[in-house]
Formats: C-alpha cells, structure tokens, sequence
C-alpha cells in the first residue's frame, strides 16, 4: 500500500467546506492507502490561541473525524506533540532552507503585506516543520487544499536538497490537491470559499452546529433572480453551491437533481438541502457524542502517538547520523 499523510491545523471550528473538500476524501482514502493523519498543534500556536480553546479544538476534531467516518484501526491518527521528532526535524528543516524561501511563502506575504503587526517567527519559518512533519513518514502523497500546495512543493525542495547534501535519505512527495467541484462557498457571500474567518455566521455551516439552525441557514442562502434551476457557477453562484452540497452528501449527480427540479422553484430545492443537511449534521453529531463519551480517545491517540514515534525515530536518527550530531556508534 502506498503511505499518504496529511495534518490539520486545530484552529477553529469545522465547517461543511471542511467536511466535503478534505475530510470525506480521507475517508475514501484509507482503505486503498496507509494512511497517516495528525493534529497540527504545533502550527496551531503560530498565531495566539488560548490553552483552553486549543485544547478543546483538538478532542473536537479528533472526535469528529472520528464520527465523519475515520477509522482509527485503518488510519494512524495521532497528536505532532505527542511525537517529538516533528520539531527535532522542524530545526534541521529551518538551517537548510533559505531567507528568500520564506519570504515568498505567500500566508507570511499576505499578513505583511496587510500590514499586520504581532507577525511570530514561528509563522514565519512554519513551512519547514510542515517538511519536517511530512518527511518524518516518506509518504507518496500529501492531500491538501490549494493554499498549501506551495508548501509541497517547498519540501519537495528541501528532500531534494538533504538527499543530494548528504545522501539518499527522504521521499519526495506529491502534492494532491483536492478535485475542483468541491468546493463549497458562502451561503451569504456564494462567490467567497465558507471558511472559518467568515464573519457572518449566516454564511458557514458548522459540523457542531444545531441541525435547525443549519436548515435555517440553507433556507436564508442568497441565490438569484433568474428563476431557473440549473448549474450555473458563473451566474448562479448560490444555486450552484447548493447543489454541490445536496450532491455530496447524498451522492446523486448534480445532473439528476436538476433533472427531477425541471419547472420548479428554488424553496423547494431550499427544503430538501436544508433537510439533508439536518439529516447529516444530526447522524454526525450524535456519533460524535458516542465518541466523546465512549472515552476512546485517549487511546486513540497513545497508539497512534506509538505507531508515529517508531516510524519517526528511525528516520530522525538517520538524519542525526548524516548530518553528524550522533558521535557514539
Ligand atoms: P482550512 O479550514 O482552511 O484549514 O482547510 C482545511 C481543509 O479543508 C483543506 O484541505 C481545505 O482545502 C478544505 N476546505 C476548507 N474550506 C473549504 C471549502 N469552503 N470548500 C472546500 N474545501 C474546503
Ligand atoms: N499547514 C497546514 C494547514 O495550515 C497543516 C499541516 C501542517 C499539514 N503540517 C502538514 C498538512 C503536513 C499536510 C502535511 O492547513
């Protein structure tokens, strides 16, 4: 089986964008590939956060990965922290790569170019512990969405430049970035990407959201005028969106939906995405009780912290060697 590894940052809440263009492709993911996911905590205080709310972030989205159909016996799921060699290889990865290398890294480019004050080095030289958590595991491939795909290619960079520096020593490996179409946007704001730095809460759906509310959502989402159900990105950005979401969560074809919508108007269509999306948030949130109450979690997380460390040792102690740290043999 080939290794594929991503991580995911514990900021914020998880939101349907979340679940459609990342989490429900790693579920389909991990019976054709050894898989190998962690909580990004260590990126995660790149920016100031309080210990209280990371802390309840992180059980959060283990626990609901968890309930979105993550199986802990497939896939090693695991906390960077809990493996120490992420910020052993972090160091290493921040004295290979350069100044300039950083600085076009476009998440630091865009907070100063804003002018942003309170700027941490931490996000600044963040892309090589991003390297060092992907080298870590000579994964083929590292699924990601768009805006990190730069950082792929940065650590492919910086593989290339360790295994010719010293010798054959990491993988490089792919970037797969998520197919286009799912993509979901703004029930307020359908040509902006639902995100979690949305302003008005109208616009985003949260997977902890409560169902009712959610279905109100869906059923205040701003469309158009034309009057027409039909695909249309360009010109029925809020329509389309909520054919994208009524397609992913139930799987029929968005052609087919439209088809069984011919002569009809857009508050029906509103009624039945707002009913499965009810449906969906209210299966999800009650396996994610199951989860939170079933207390499983910690162990979860101390096999898969095992599993992690032994891989990671290995290679971090064959970097100490090439680079000549290890003096003993
Ligand atoms: P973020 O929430 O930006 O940390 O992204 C985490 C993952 O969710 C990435 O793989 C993103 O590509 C994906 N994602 C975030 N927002 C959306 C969205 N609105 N539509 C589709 N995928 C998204
Ligand atoms: N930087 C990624 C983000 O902001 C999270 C991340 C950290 C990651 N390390 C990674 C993703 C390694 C893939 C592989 O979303």
């Amino acid at each position: 089986m080939e290794r594929m590894l991503s991580g995911i940052k514990p900021t914020g809440r998880l939101h349907l964008g979340n679940y459609i263009g990342a989490i429900r492709n790693f579920v389909s993911y991990q019976d054709e590939y050894e898989m190998f996911i962690f909580i990004a905590n260590e990126h995660a205080i790149t920016v100031p956060i309080e210990a209280k709310e990371l802390r309840q972030n992180t059980k959060d989205l283990i626990a609901l990965y968890i309930a979105c159909g993550l199986d802990p016996k497939k896939v090693t799921l695991f906390l960077q922290s809990d493996v120490v060699a992420h910020a052993q290889l972090g160091w290493v990865m921040t004295c290979l790569s350069y100044m300039g290398e950083m600085q076009r890294m476009t998440q630091y480019k865009d907070k100063t170019a804003k002018g942003e004050t309170g700027v941490t080095a931490g996000l600044f030289t963040y892309p090589c512990l991003m390297a060092a958590d992907i080298l870590l595991y000579d994964p083929k491939y590292v699924p990601v969405g768009i805006d990190q795909k730069q950082h792929v290619e940065l650590t492919r960079n910086l593989a290339e430049r360790f295994n010719n520096r010293y010798s054959d020593t990491f993988t490089v490996p792919q970037p797969l970035v998520t197919k286009v179409g799912a993509k979901v946007y703004s029930l307020q704001n359908p040509t902006k990407k639902m995100s979690k730095s949305e302003e008005n809460p109208k616009g985003t759906i949260d997977l902890l959201d409560d169902p009712a509310a959610a279905r109100k959502k869906i059923m205040s989402a701003v469309t158009d005028s034309l009057g027409v159900i039909r695909y249309d990105q360009e010109n029925q950005p809020g329509l389309a969106n909520l054919l994208t979401i009524q397609s992913a969560l139930t799987g029929e074809e968005i052609d087919s939906i439209v088809a069984r919508y011919e002569g009809k108007g857009y508050g029906e269509l509103k009624k039945e995405v707002g009913q499965t999306v009810f449906d969906f948030l209210t299966d999800l949130q009650a396996k994610y009780r199951h989860v939170i109450e079933s207390g499983m979690i910690d162990e979860v997380l101390k096999e898969g912290a095992q599993k992690a460390s032994y891989i990671a040792n290995k290679k971090i102690a064959k970097v100490y060697r090439k680079i000549g740290f290890t003096v003993t043999k």
